[in-house]
């Protein structure tokens, strides 16, 4: 599949010298951000993108997870891939226990920057579950055209904002760094769409203008709802997925267990216990992608006009799309605190 011409640069030459060409973001160091295709993304994800572009060849029978970074991600992919599964493992001996959930569900953006892990993703059996940060605008052509199913979940951008933040710095410690960004300057990038998968709204409302303009395609969730009725969503992502629950497995309790497997508490003590290095690119450990796992801690970090701003961007780019996201300032009350 690659250009081997003699003379000629190869494909992959090809990307990378694409990629040291694009525009240029450092704002938010160590992590360097390229223009593409109209979208701020992370560098270090690009040539996977490219390739992903090029050879993916995607299945109608895939189910692709898509979520902008920190909008629950993590918890999508054991949901999905322990329901998918769960007539082949038991939950006493699951792969979860030894396996972080994105080593269970490959992120084709990452995995595709080598063609070597490609071609296994392309040697994968059906039904494949497979997982991307990519915009929507950004997918391989062979993903919008084949009718696969999408499942994306979508976060409050004022927590998602928030959980980048802390993430970013685990970035910057895990690679040894020190220079974590002020949290006003990551605020004001975001609001400028200047962020990994480029803008949160734009990120949300490709895949929901694809729910709404072929029905059945897209199972569309949000963190909150899922925190709100674990079972509830998992017994949607069942139905959606081609397995649902039947009355044995109803009567026995296999929803409870799947939640219960995949709760925060029990995923976070997990990744504890495994300890060690992944992706990206070996710089996270398995507990990386666990923090706090609820709703509502922008209030712990952004002032009062912070999250005002940021609520009046979110109603200006959703409004009259009939996507909601997150509560704005306003609807909230002291309970909710
Ligand atoms: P916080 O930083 O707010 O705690 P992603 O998986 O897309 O990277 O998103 C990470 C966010 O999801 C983090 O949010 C993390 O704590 C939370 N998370 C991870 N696993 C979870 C789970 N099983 N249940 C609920 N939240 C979870």
């Amino acid at each position: 599949m690659e250009n081997t011409q003699e003379g000629l640069p190869t494909d992959q030459e090809f990307h990378h010298d694409l990629v040291s060409s694009l525009p240029l973001e450092e704002g938010m160091s160590p992590v360097r951000l390229r223009k593409y295709q109209g979208v701020w993304m992370s560098e270090y994800f690009l040539v996977g993108t490219m390739n992903a572009q090029r050879y993916f060849k995607s299945r109608p029978t895939d189910i692709l997870l898509a979520s902008y970074p920190k909008s629950g991600t993590t918890w999508l992919k054991a949901l999905a891939f322990s329901t998918m599964t769960r007539t082949r493992h038991s939950f006493g001996c699951h792969p979860l226990h030894h396996l972080n959930p994105h080593e269970c569900v490959p992120l084709l953006d990452e995995i595709a920057g080598s063609l070597e892990s490609l071609s296994e993703i392309d040697a994968a059996s059906d039904p494949r579950l497979i997982s991307t940060h990519l915009p929507f605008s950004l997918l391989p052509e062979s993903i919008k055209s084949c009718g696969c199913r999408l499942i994306y979940v979508c976060r409050e951008p004022k927590d998602t904002l928030v959980s980048r933040w802390h993430y970013h710095g685990k970035i910057v410690t895990n690679m040894g760094k020190s220079e974590v960004i002020p949290f006003e300057k990551m605020f004001d990038m975001f609001c400028d769409d200047i962020m990994p998968s480029g803008s949160i709204w734009e990120h949300a409302l490709g895949y929901w203008n694809e729910k709404t303009q072929t029905p059945g395609r897209v199972l569309f969730l949000k963190y909150e709802e899922m925190l709100e009725d674990p079972t509830g969503t998992l017994t949607r992502l069942a139905e959606f997925m081609g397995c649902p629950f039947t009355e044995e497995e109803l009567r026995v309790g296999v929803p409870a267990e799947i939640v219960s497997l995949c709760s925060f508490g029990n995923l976070r003590d997990l990744a504890v216990q495994q300890n060690r290095r992944i992706s990206p690119g070996g710089i996270m450990t398995t507990e990386s992608y666990y923090r706090k796992g609820a709703a509502g801690d922008w209030r712990n970090h952004l002032s009062p006009e912070m999250a005002e701003k940021l609520d009046r961007i979110t109603a200006k780019k959703l409004q009259g799309t009939g996507l909601t996201l997150g509560r704005p300032v306003s609807e909230t009350t002291a309970m909710d605190a």
